[in-house]
């Protein structure tokens, strides 16, 4: 498989829409808001819809076959009922293991989420950087020919985490799990080698921002926490064009596939990235 797949640098803008631009944001949970906001920030004259795909979170836990059936299906309902102009998978789990079967699928811009391992290499000084995922995502062969590809005299450690994401989600939810548990996740993280330490972590997966502030509290040493949002913004401002950023645009809303209540705390916390209203769209994972 070409390295080059996910580095999505290919592309041409949007044609001049006459209008605001819709933009899907896709996720499997919470995780993708770390995107949204910068997207958001970047271009706020856009009309965005973040969907989560809850009722199969966590994506990291299903195998690469069932993962791509369920991304198929439900970016199937989402295209039919959201008409988007571009799709953002703010998931690495997800658009390492399904973007070339969407691309393939449906006629529109995908803009994908992968392991950073290039900014982390070059973040590095040590030389040893490691790459913090989802079980799913450190499994994935594209992701060990990007290592391959990219990571030179670099040595990294793949970190893949069952339970990370989840405990993002709760820290969202207002039900934050303890010091001990998140330091015992992020431990393998940190390689001394040689005199030598870890100095850089790609957080390669869009859930883990939500936790920096944890993640250093519980550090055994600082590093730099890499997170990819910021270049995905600016890849989706490219994509949108000079053309498309004027229009007048709604308010963001938010698509859940699970039917279950929003609680306060949650709704807080979305309305503070600019979603005001949840919907939900109710598509159990059989
Ligand atoms: N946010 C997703 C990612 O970037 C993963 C969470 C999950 O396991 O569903 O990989």
């Amino acid at each position: 498989m070409g390295v080059d797949l996910f580095a999505g640098l290919s592309g041409a803008p949007l044609p001049a829409l006459g209008r605001a631009p819709k933009i899907l944001v896709f996720d499997s949970g919470l995780g993708g808001l770390t995107v949204l906001s910068e997207i958001l920030a970047a271009l706020p004259n856009a009309n965005y819809v973040y969907a989560a795909d809850d009722a199969a979170f966590p994506y990291g836990a299903l195998d690469e076959q069932r993962l791509v059936t369920r991304v198929l299906a439900v970016m199937e309902r989402l295209v039919a009922r959201e008409r988007p102009d571009l799709v953002v998978i703010a998931c690495n789990t997800a658009a390492t293991g399904a973007l070339p079967s969407l691309r393939a699928r449906f006629a529109l811009p995908f803009v994908g989420t992968v392991p950073a391992i290039k900014p982390a290499v070059r973040a590095s000084s040590s030389g040893l950087v490691s790459i913090l995922a989802t079980p799913g995502t450190v499994r994935r062969e594209h992701t060990r020919a990007m290592i391959e590809a990219f990571a030179g005299d670099t040595q990294v450690t793949l970190v893949g985490s069952p339970t990370l994401a989840g405990f993002a989600e709760a820290e969202l939810r207002g039900e934050p799990v303890n010091d001990e548990a998140i330091r015992a996740e992020i431990a393998p993280c940190f390689v001394e080698q040689d005199g030598r330490r870890t100095d850089a972590v790609a957080l390669a997966c869009t859930h883990f921002p939500l936790l920096t502030m944890r993640f250093e509290l519980v550090a055994p040493w600082p590093v730099a926490w890499i997170d990819p949002a910021p270049a995905i913004a600016r890849r989706v401002l490219a994509l949108v064009g000079e053309a498309n950023r004027f229009g007048v645009a709604s308010p963001a809303r938010a698509v859940f596939t699970a039917p279950r209540a929003t609680p306060a705390v949650l709704a807080a916390a979305l309305a503070r990235r600019g979603l005001a209203s949840t919907e939900q769209d109710d598509f159990p994972l059989t």
